[in-house]
């Protein structure tokens, strides 16, 4: 794994053996924001959520999401899951934006994670498996989650995370009225999430690619293009 900056001066990485970035290179930071964060907690707006995050990576999504929990006062259960040891072990360095280190006490949730215990402080609750997301999944209750972050690499590097199994399992442990947020707007991938059963919805960005949303329900998704960018922080 290779450091590197990214546009908007967060730090991500790039990942030699899957030969894929984990984020977009125009910023880690405000991709995560934009395409997970903030529509997600936008459209579930709800005192207490249960968020399941594919997969941990650099642990921004997680990390925002506590940040944003906190903020708001909002109780919330993280699971996460990650399969590279030596990356989580890495992290205890990792020089994350002011955002995520001067509200959370990163050294003990990277501790936490590395000694496969949960890390737990006040209305939140953070736990990442070490192991196999598609292996992880299967353990997962049914209508369990509020949110789901599906963040693997791209499809054609990762495509245990993107197949036809993967979207029958997602639609299982989705709960009626949660919602998938993706980096990804691949056409491909769009298709078999309606073909499994999820509503489509597209996610536009000034700068970014554009990203899809996945729902059970129709109805929870309204005026998605003012969502993107309100009530954030
Ligand atoms: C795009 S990165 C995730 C970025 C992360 N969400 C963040 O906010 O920093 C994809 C991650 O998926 C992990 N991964 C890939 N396949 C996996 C699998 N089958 N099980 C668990 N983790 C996996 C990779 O090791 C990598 O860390």
């Amino acid at each position: 794994m290779r450091l590197i900056y990214t546009a908007d001066g967060s730090i991500s990485a790039y990942n030699d053996v899957y030969n894929d970035y984990y984020h977009d290179q125009k910023g880690a930071l405000l991709e995560s924001i934009y395409k997970h964060i903030s529509p997600a907690f936008h459209i579930i707006d709800k005192p207490s959520l249960r968020i399941l995050d594919l997969c941990f990576g650099l642990g921004y999504n997680s990390l925002l999401s506590l940040v944003f929990a906190k903020k708001r006062n909002i109780k919330i259960e993280i699971y996460s899951v990650e399969l590279d040891l030596p990356l989580l072990e890495s992290l205890y360095d990792f020089p994350y934006p002011k955002i995520i280190s001067s509200y959370l006490n990163v050294h003990s949730i990277i501790d936490a994670v590395n000694n496969d215990t949960h890390f737990v402080d006040s209305n939140v609750k953070l736990s990442v498996f070490r192991g196999d997301a598609v292996k992880f999944i299967q353990t997962l209750d049914c209508n369990f989650f509020d949110i789901v972050y599906q963040d693997a690499f791209s499809p054609s590097k990762n495509h245990l995370l993107w197949d036809k199994n993967h979207f029958l399992s997602l639609y299982r442990i989705l709960s009626d009225r949660g919602v998938i947020t993706t980096y990804s707007s691949s056409q491909d991938i769009r298709n078999i999430a309606q073909r499994y059963g999820f509503n489509v919805f597209n996610m536009k960005f000034a700068n970014f690619k554009n990203g899809t949303l996945f729902t059970k329900n129709i109805d929870i998704v309204n005026d998605l293009d003012s969502v993107i960018f309100l009530r954030l922080f």
